[in-house]
């Protein structure tokens, strides 16, 4: 990508177009907030379901007296992820968490449900490594654009989260919404502009982002980007002022649970 990757060499501009873009990227940053939220929920031993490049690990360290990361190894190794970054601790089948029943106080899991053909025996494995009395805090998309394909099967509402908590002996404590109809309509406004008409990415690769994707070599469309760039910003700053003003809560991009293991 010639000059954009010169500049990027430089870690201070790397720096801020990662800040920037961050905060751009509403399905980030809403969940990163809500990150954030219930970081101080986790305690003692967690294990982070489909951990990635373990991109949430410092929130929660603070909080927990182990961190501990699960990938599913076939489909983990067609993303961007597996060839930077943390690595997990721990790769397996996708079947079987290879780990003791109630070995783990806390499970974390970031957007890994709908990558399963089987989401339901993913849940009931977490809920089976997880101490009675230990904490889930488990967040699953319900309005996001294809991605990691062709390993993107499915999405959630808060009823089928709480109806696999409940199967699985959990009671849900809390529900989150990720934004509501403007983050929606801003995200998928600023996706396309982003992904369709600037190509930007291979450049959100490069800033670190897009790590569940497979590696993207194309080439931005410079030209458009005086105009892609100030209306991201826009559409950013505007869908997160309605959010607040005109909130429609039967929209959102993803939802978060809390939920704690029955004790029986
Ligand atoms: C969208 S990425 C999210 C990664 C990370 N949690 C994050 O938020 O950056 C989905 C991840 O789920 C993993 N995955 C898919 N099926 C899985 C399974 N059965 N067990 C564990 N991880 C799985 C994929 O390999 C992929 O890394």
């Amino acid at each position: 990508m010639g000059w954009i990757d010169e500049l990027l060499q430089a870690p201070i501009v790397k720096g801020a177009a990662r800040g920037a873009t961050n905060w751009v990227d509403l399905q980030w940053s809403l969940l990163i907030a809500q990150l954030r939220e219930v970081a101080p929920l986790a305690h003692g031993t967690l294990l982070d379901v489909g951990c990635g490049e373990k991109p949430y690990e410092d929130f929660f360290t603070p909080y927990v007296t182990s961190y501990l990361g699960v990938e599913h190894e076939a489909s983990f190794s067609h993303t961007t992820a597996a060839t930077r970054g943390k690595k997990p601790d721990v790769l397996y089948n996708g079947e079987r968490l290879p780990f003791a029943d109630e070995s783990f106080d806390t499970v974390l899991s970031v957007q890994v449900l709908e990558h399963t053909e089987r989401p339901q025996e993913l849940f009931a494995e977490m809920a089976r490594v997880l101490r009675p009395g230990g904490t889930l805090l488990l967040s699953a998309p319900f309005s996001f654009r294809l991605h990691e394909e062709p390993f993107d099967f499915y999405r959630f509402t808060p009823h089928g989260l709480r109806e696999m908590a409940n199967r699985n002996r959990l009671d849900v404590e809390r529900t989150m919404p990720a934004g509501s109809l403007w983050s929606v309509l801003g995200h998928k406004f600023n996706s396309y502009l982003a992904f369709q008409v600037a190509d930007l990415g291979a450049v959100t690769q490069r800033l670190g982002k897009g790590g569940h994707e497979s590696v993207a070599t194309n080439k931005p469309r410079v030209w458009s980007l005086p105009f892609v760039l100030p209306t991201m910003v826009l559409v950013s700053a505007a869908a997160r002022v309605l959010d607040r003003v005109l909130r429609d809560d039967t929209e959102a991009l993803s939802f978060m649970i809390v939920a704690t293991k029955r004790v029986v």
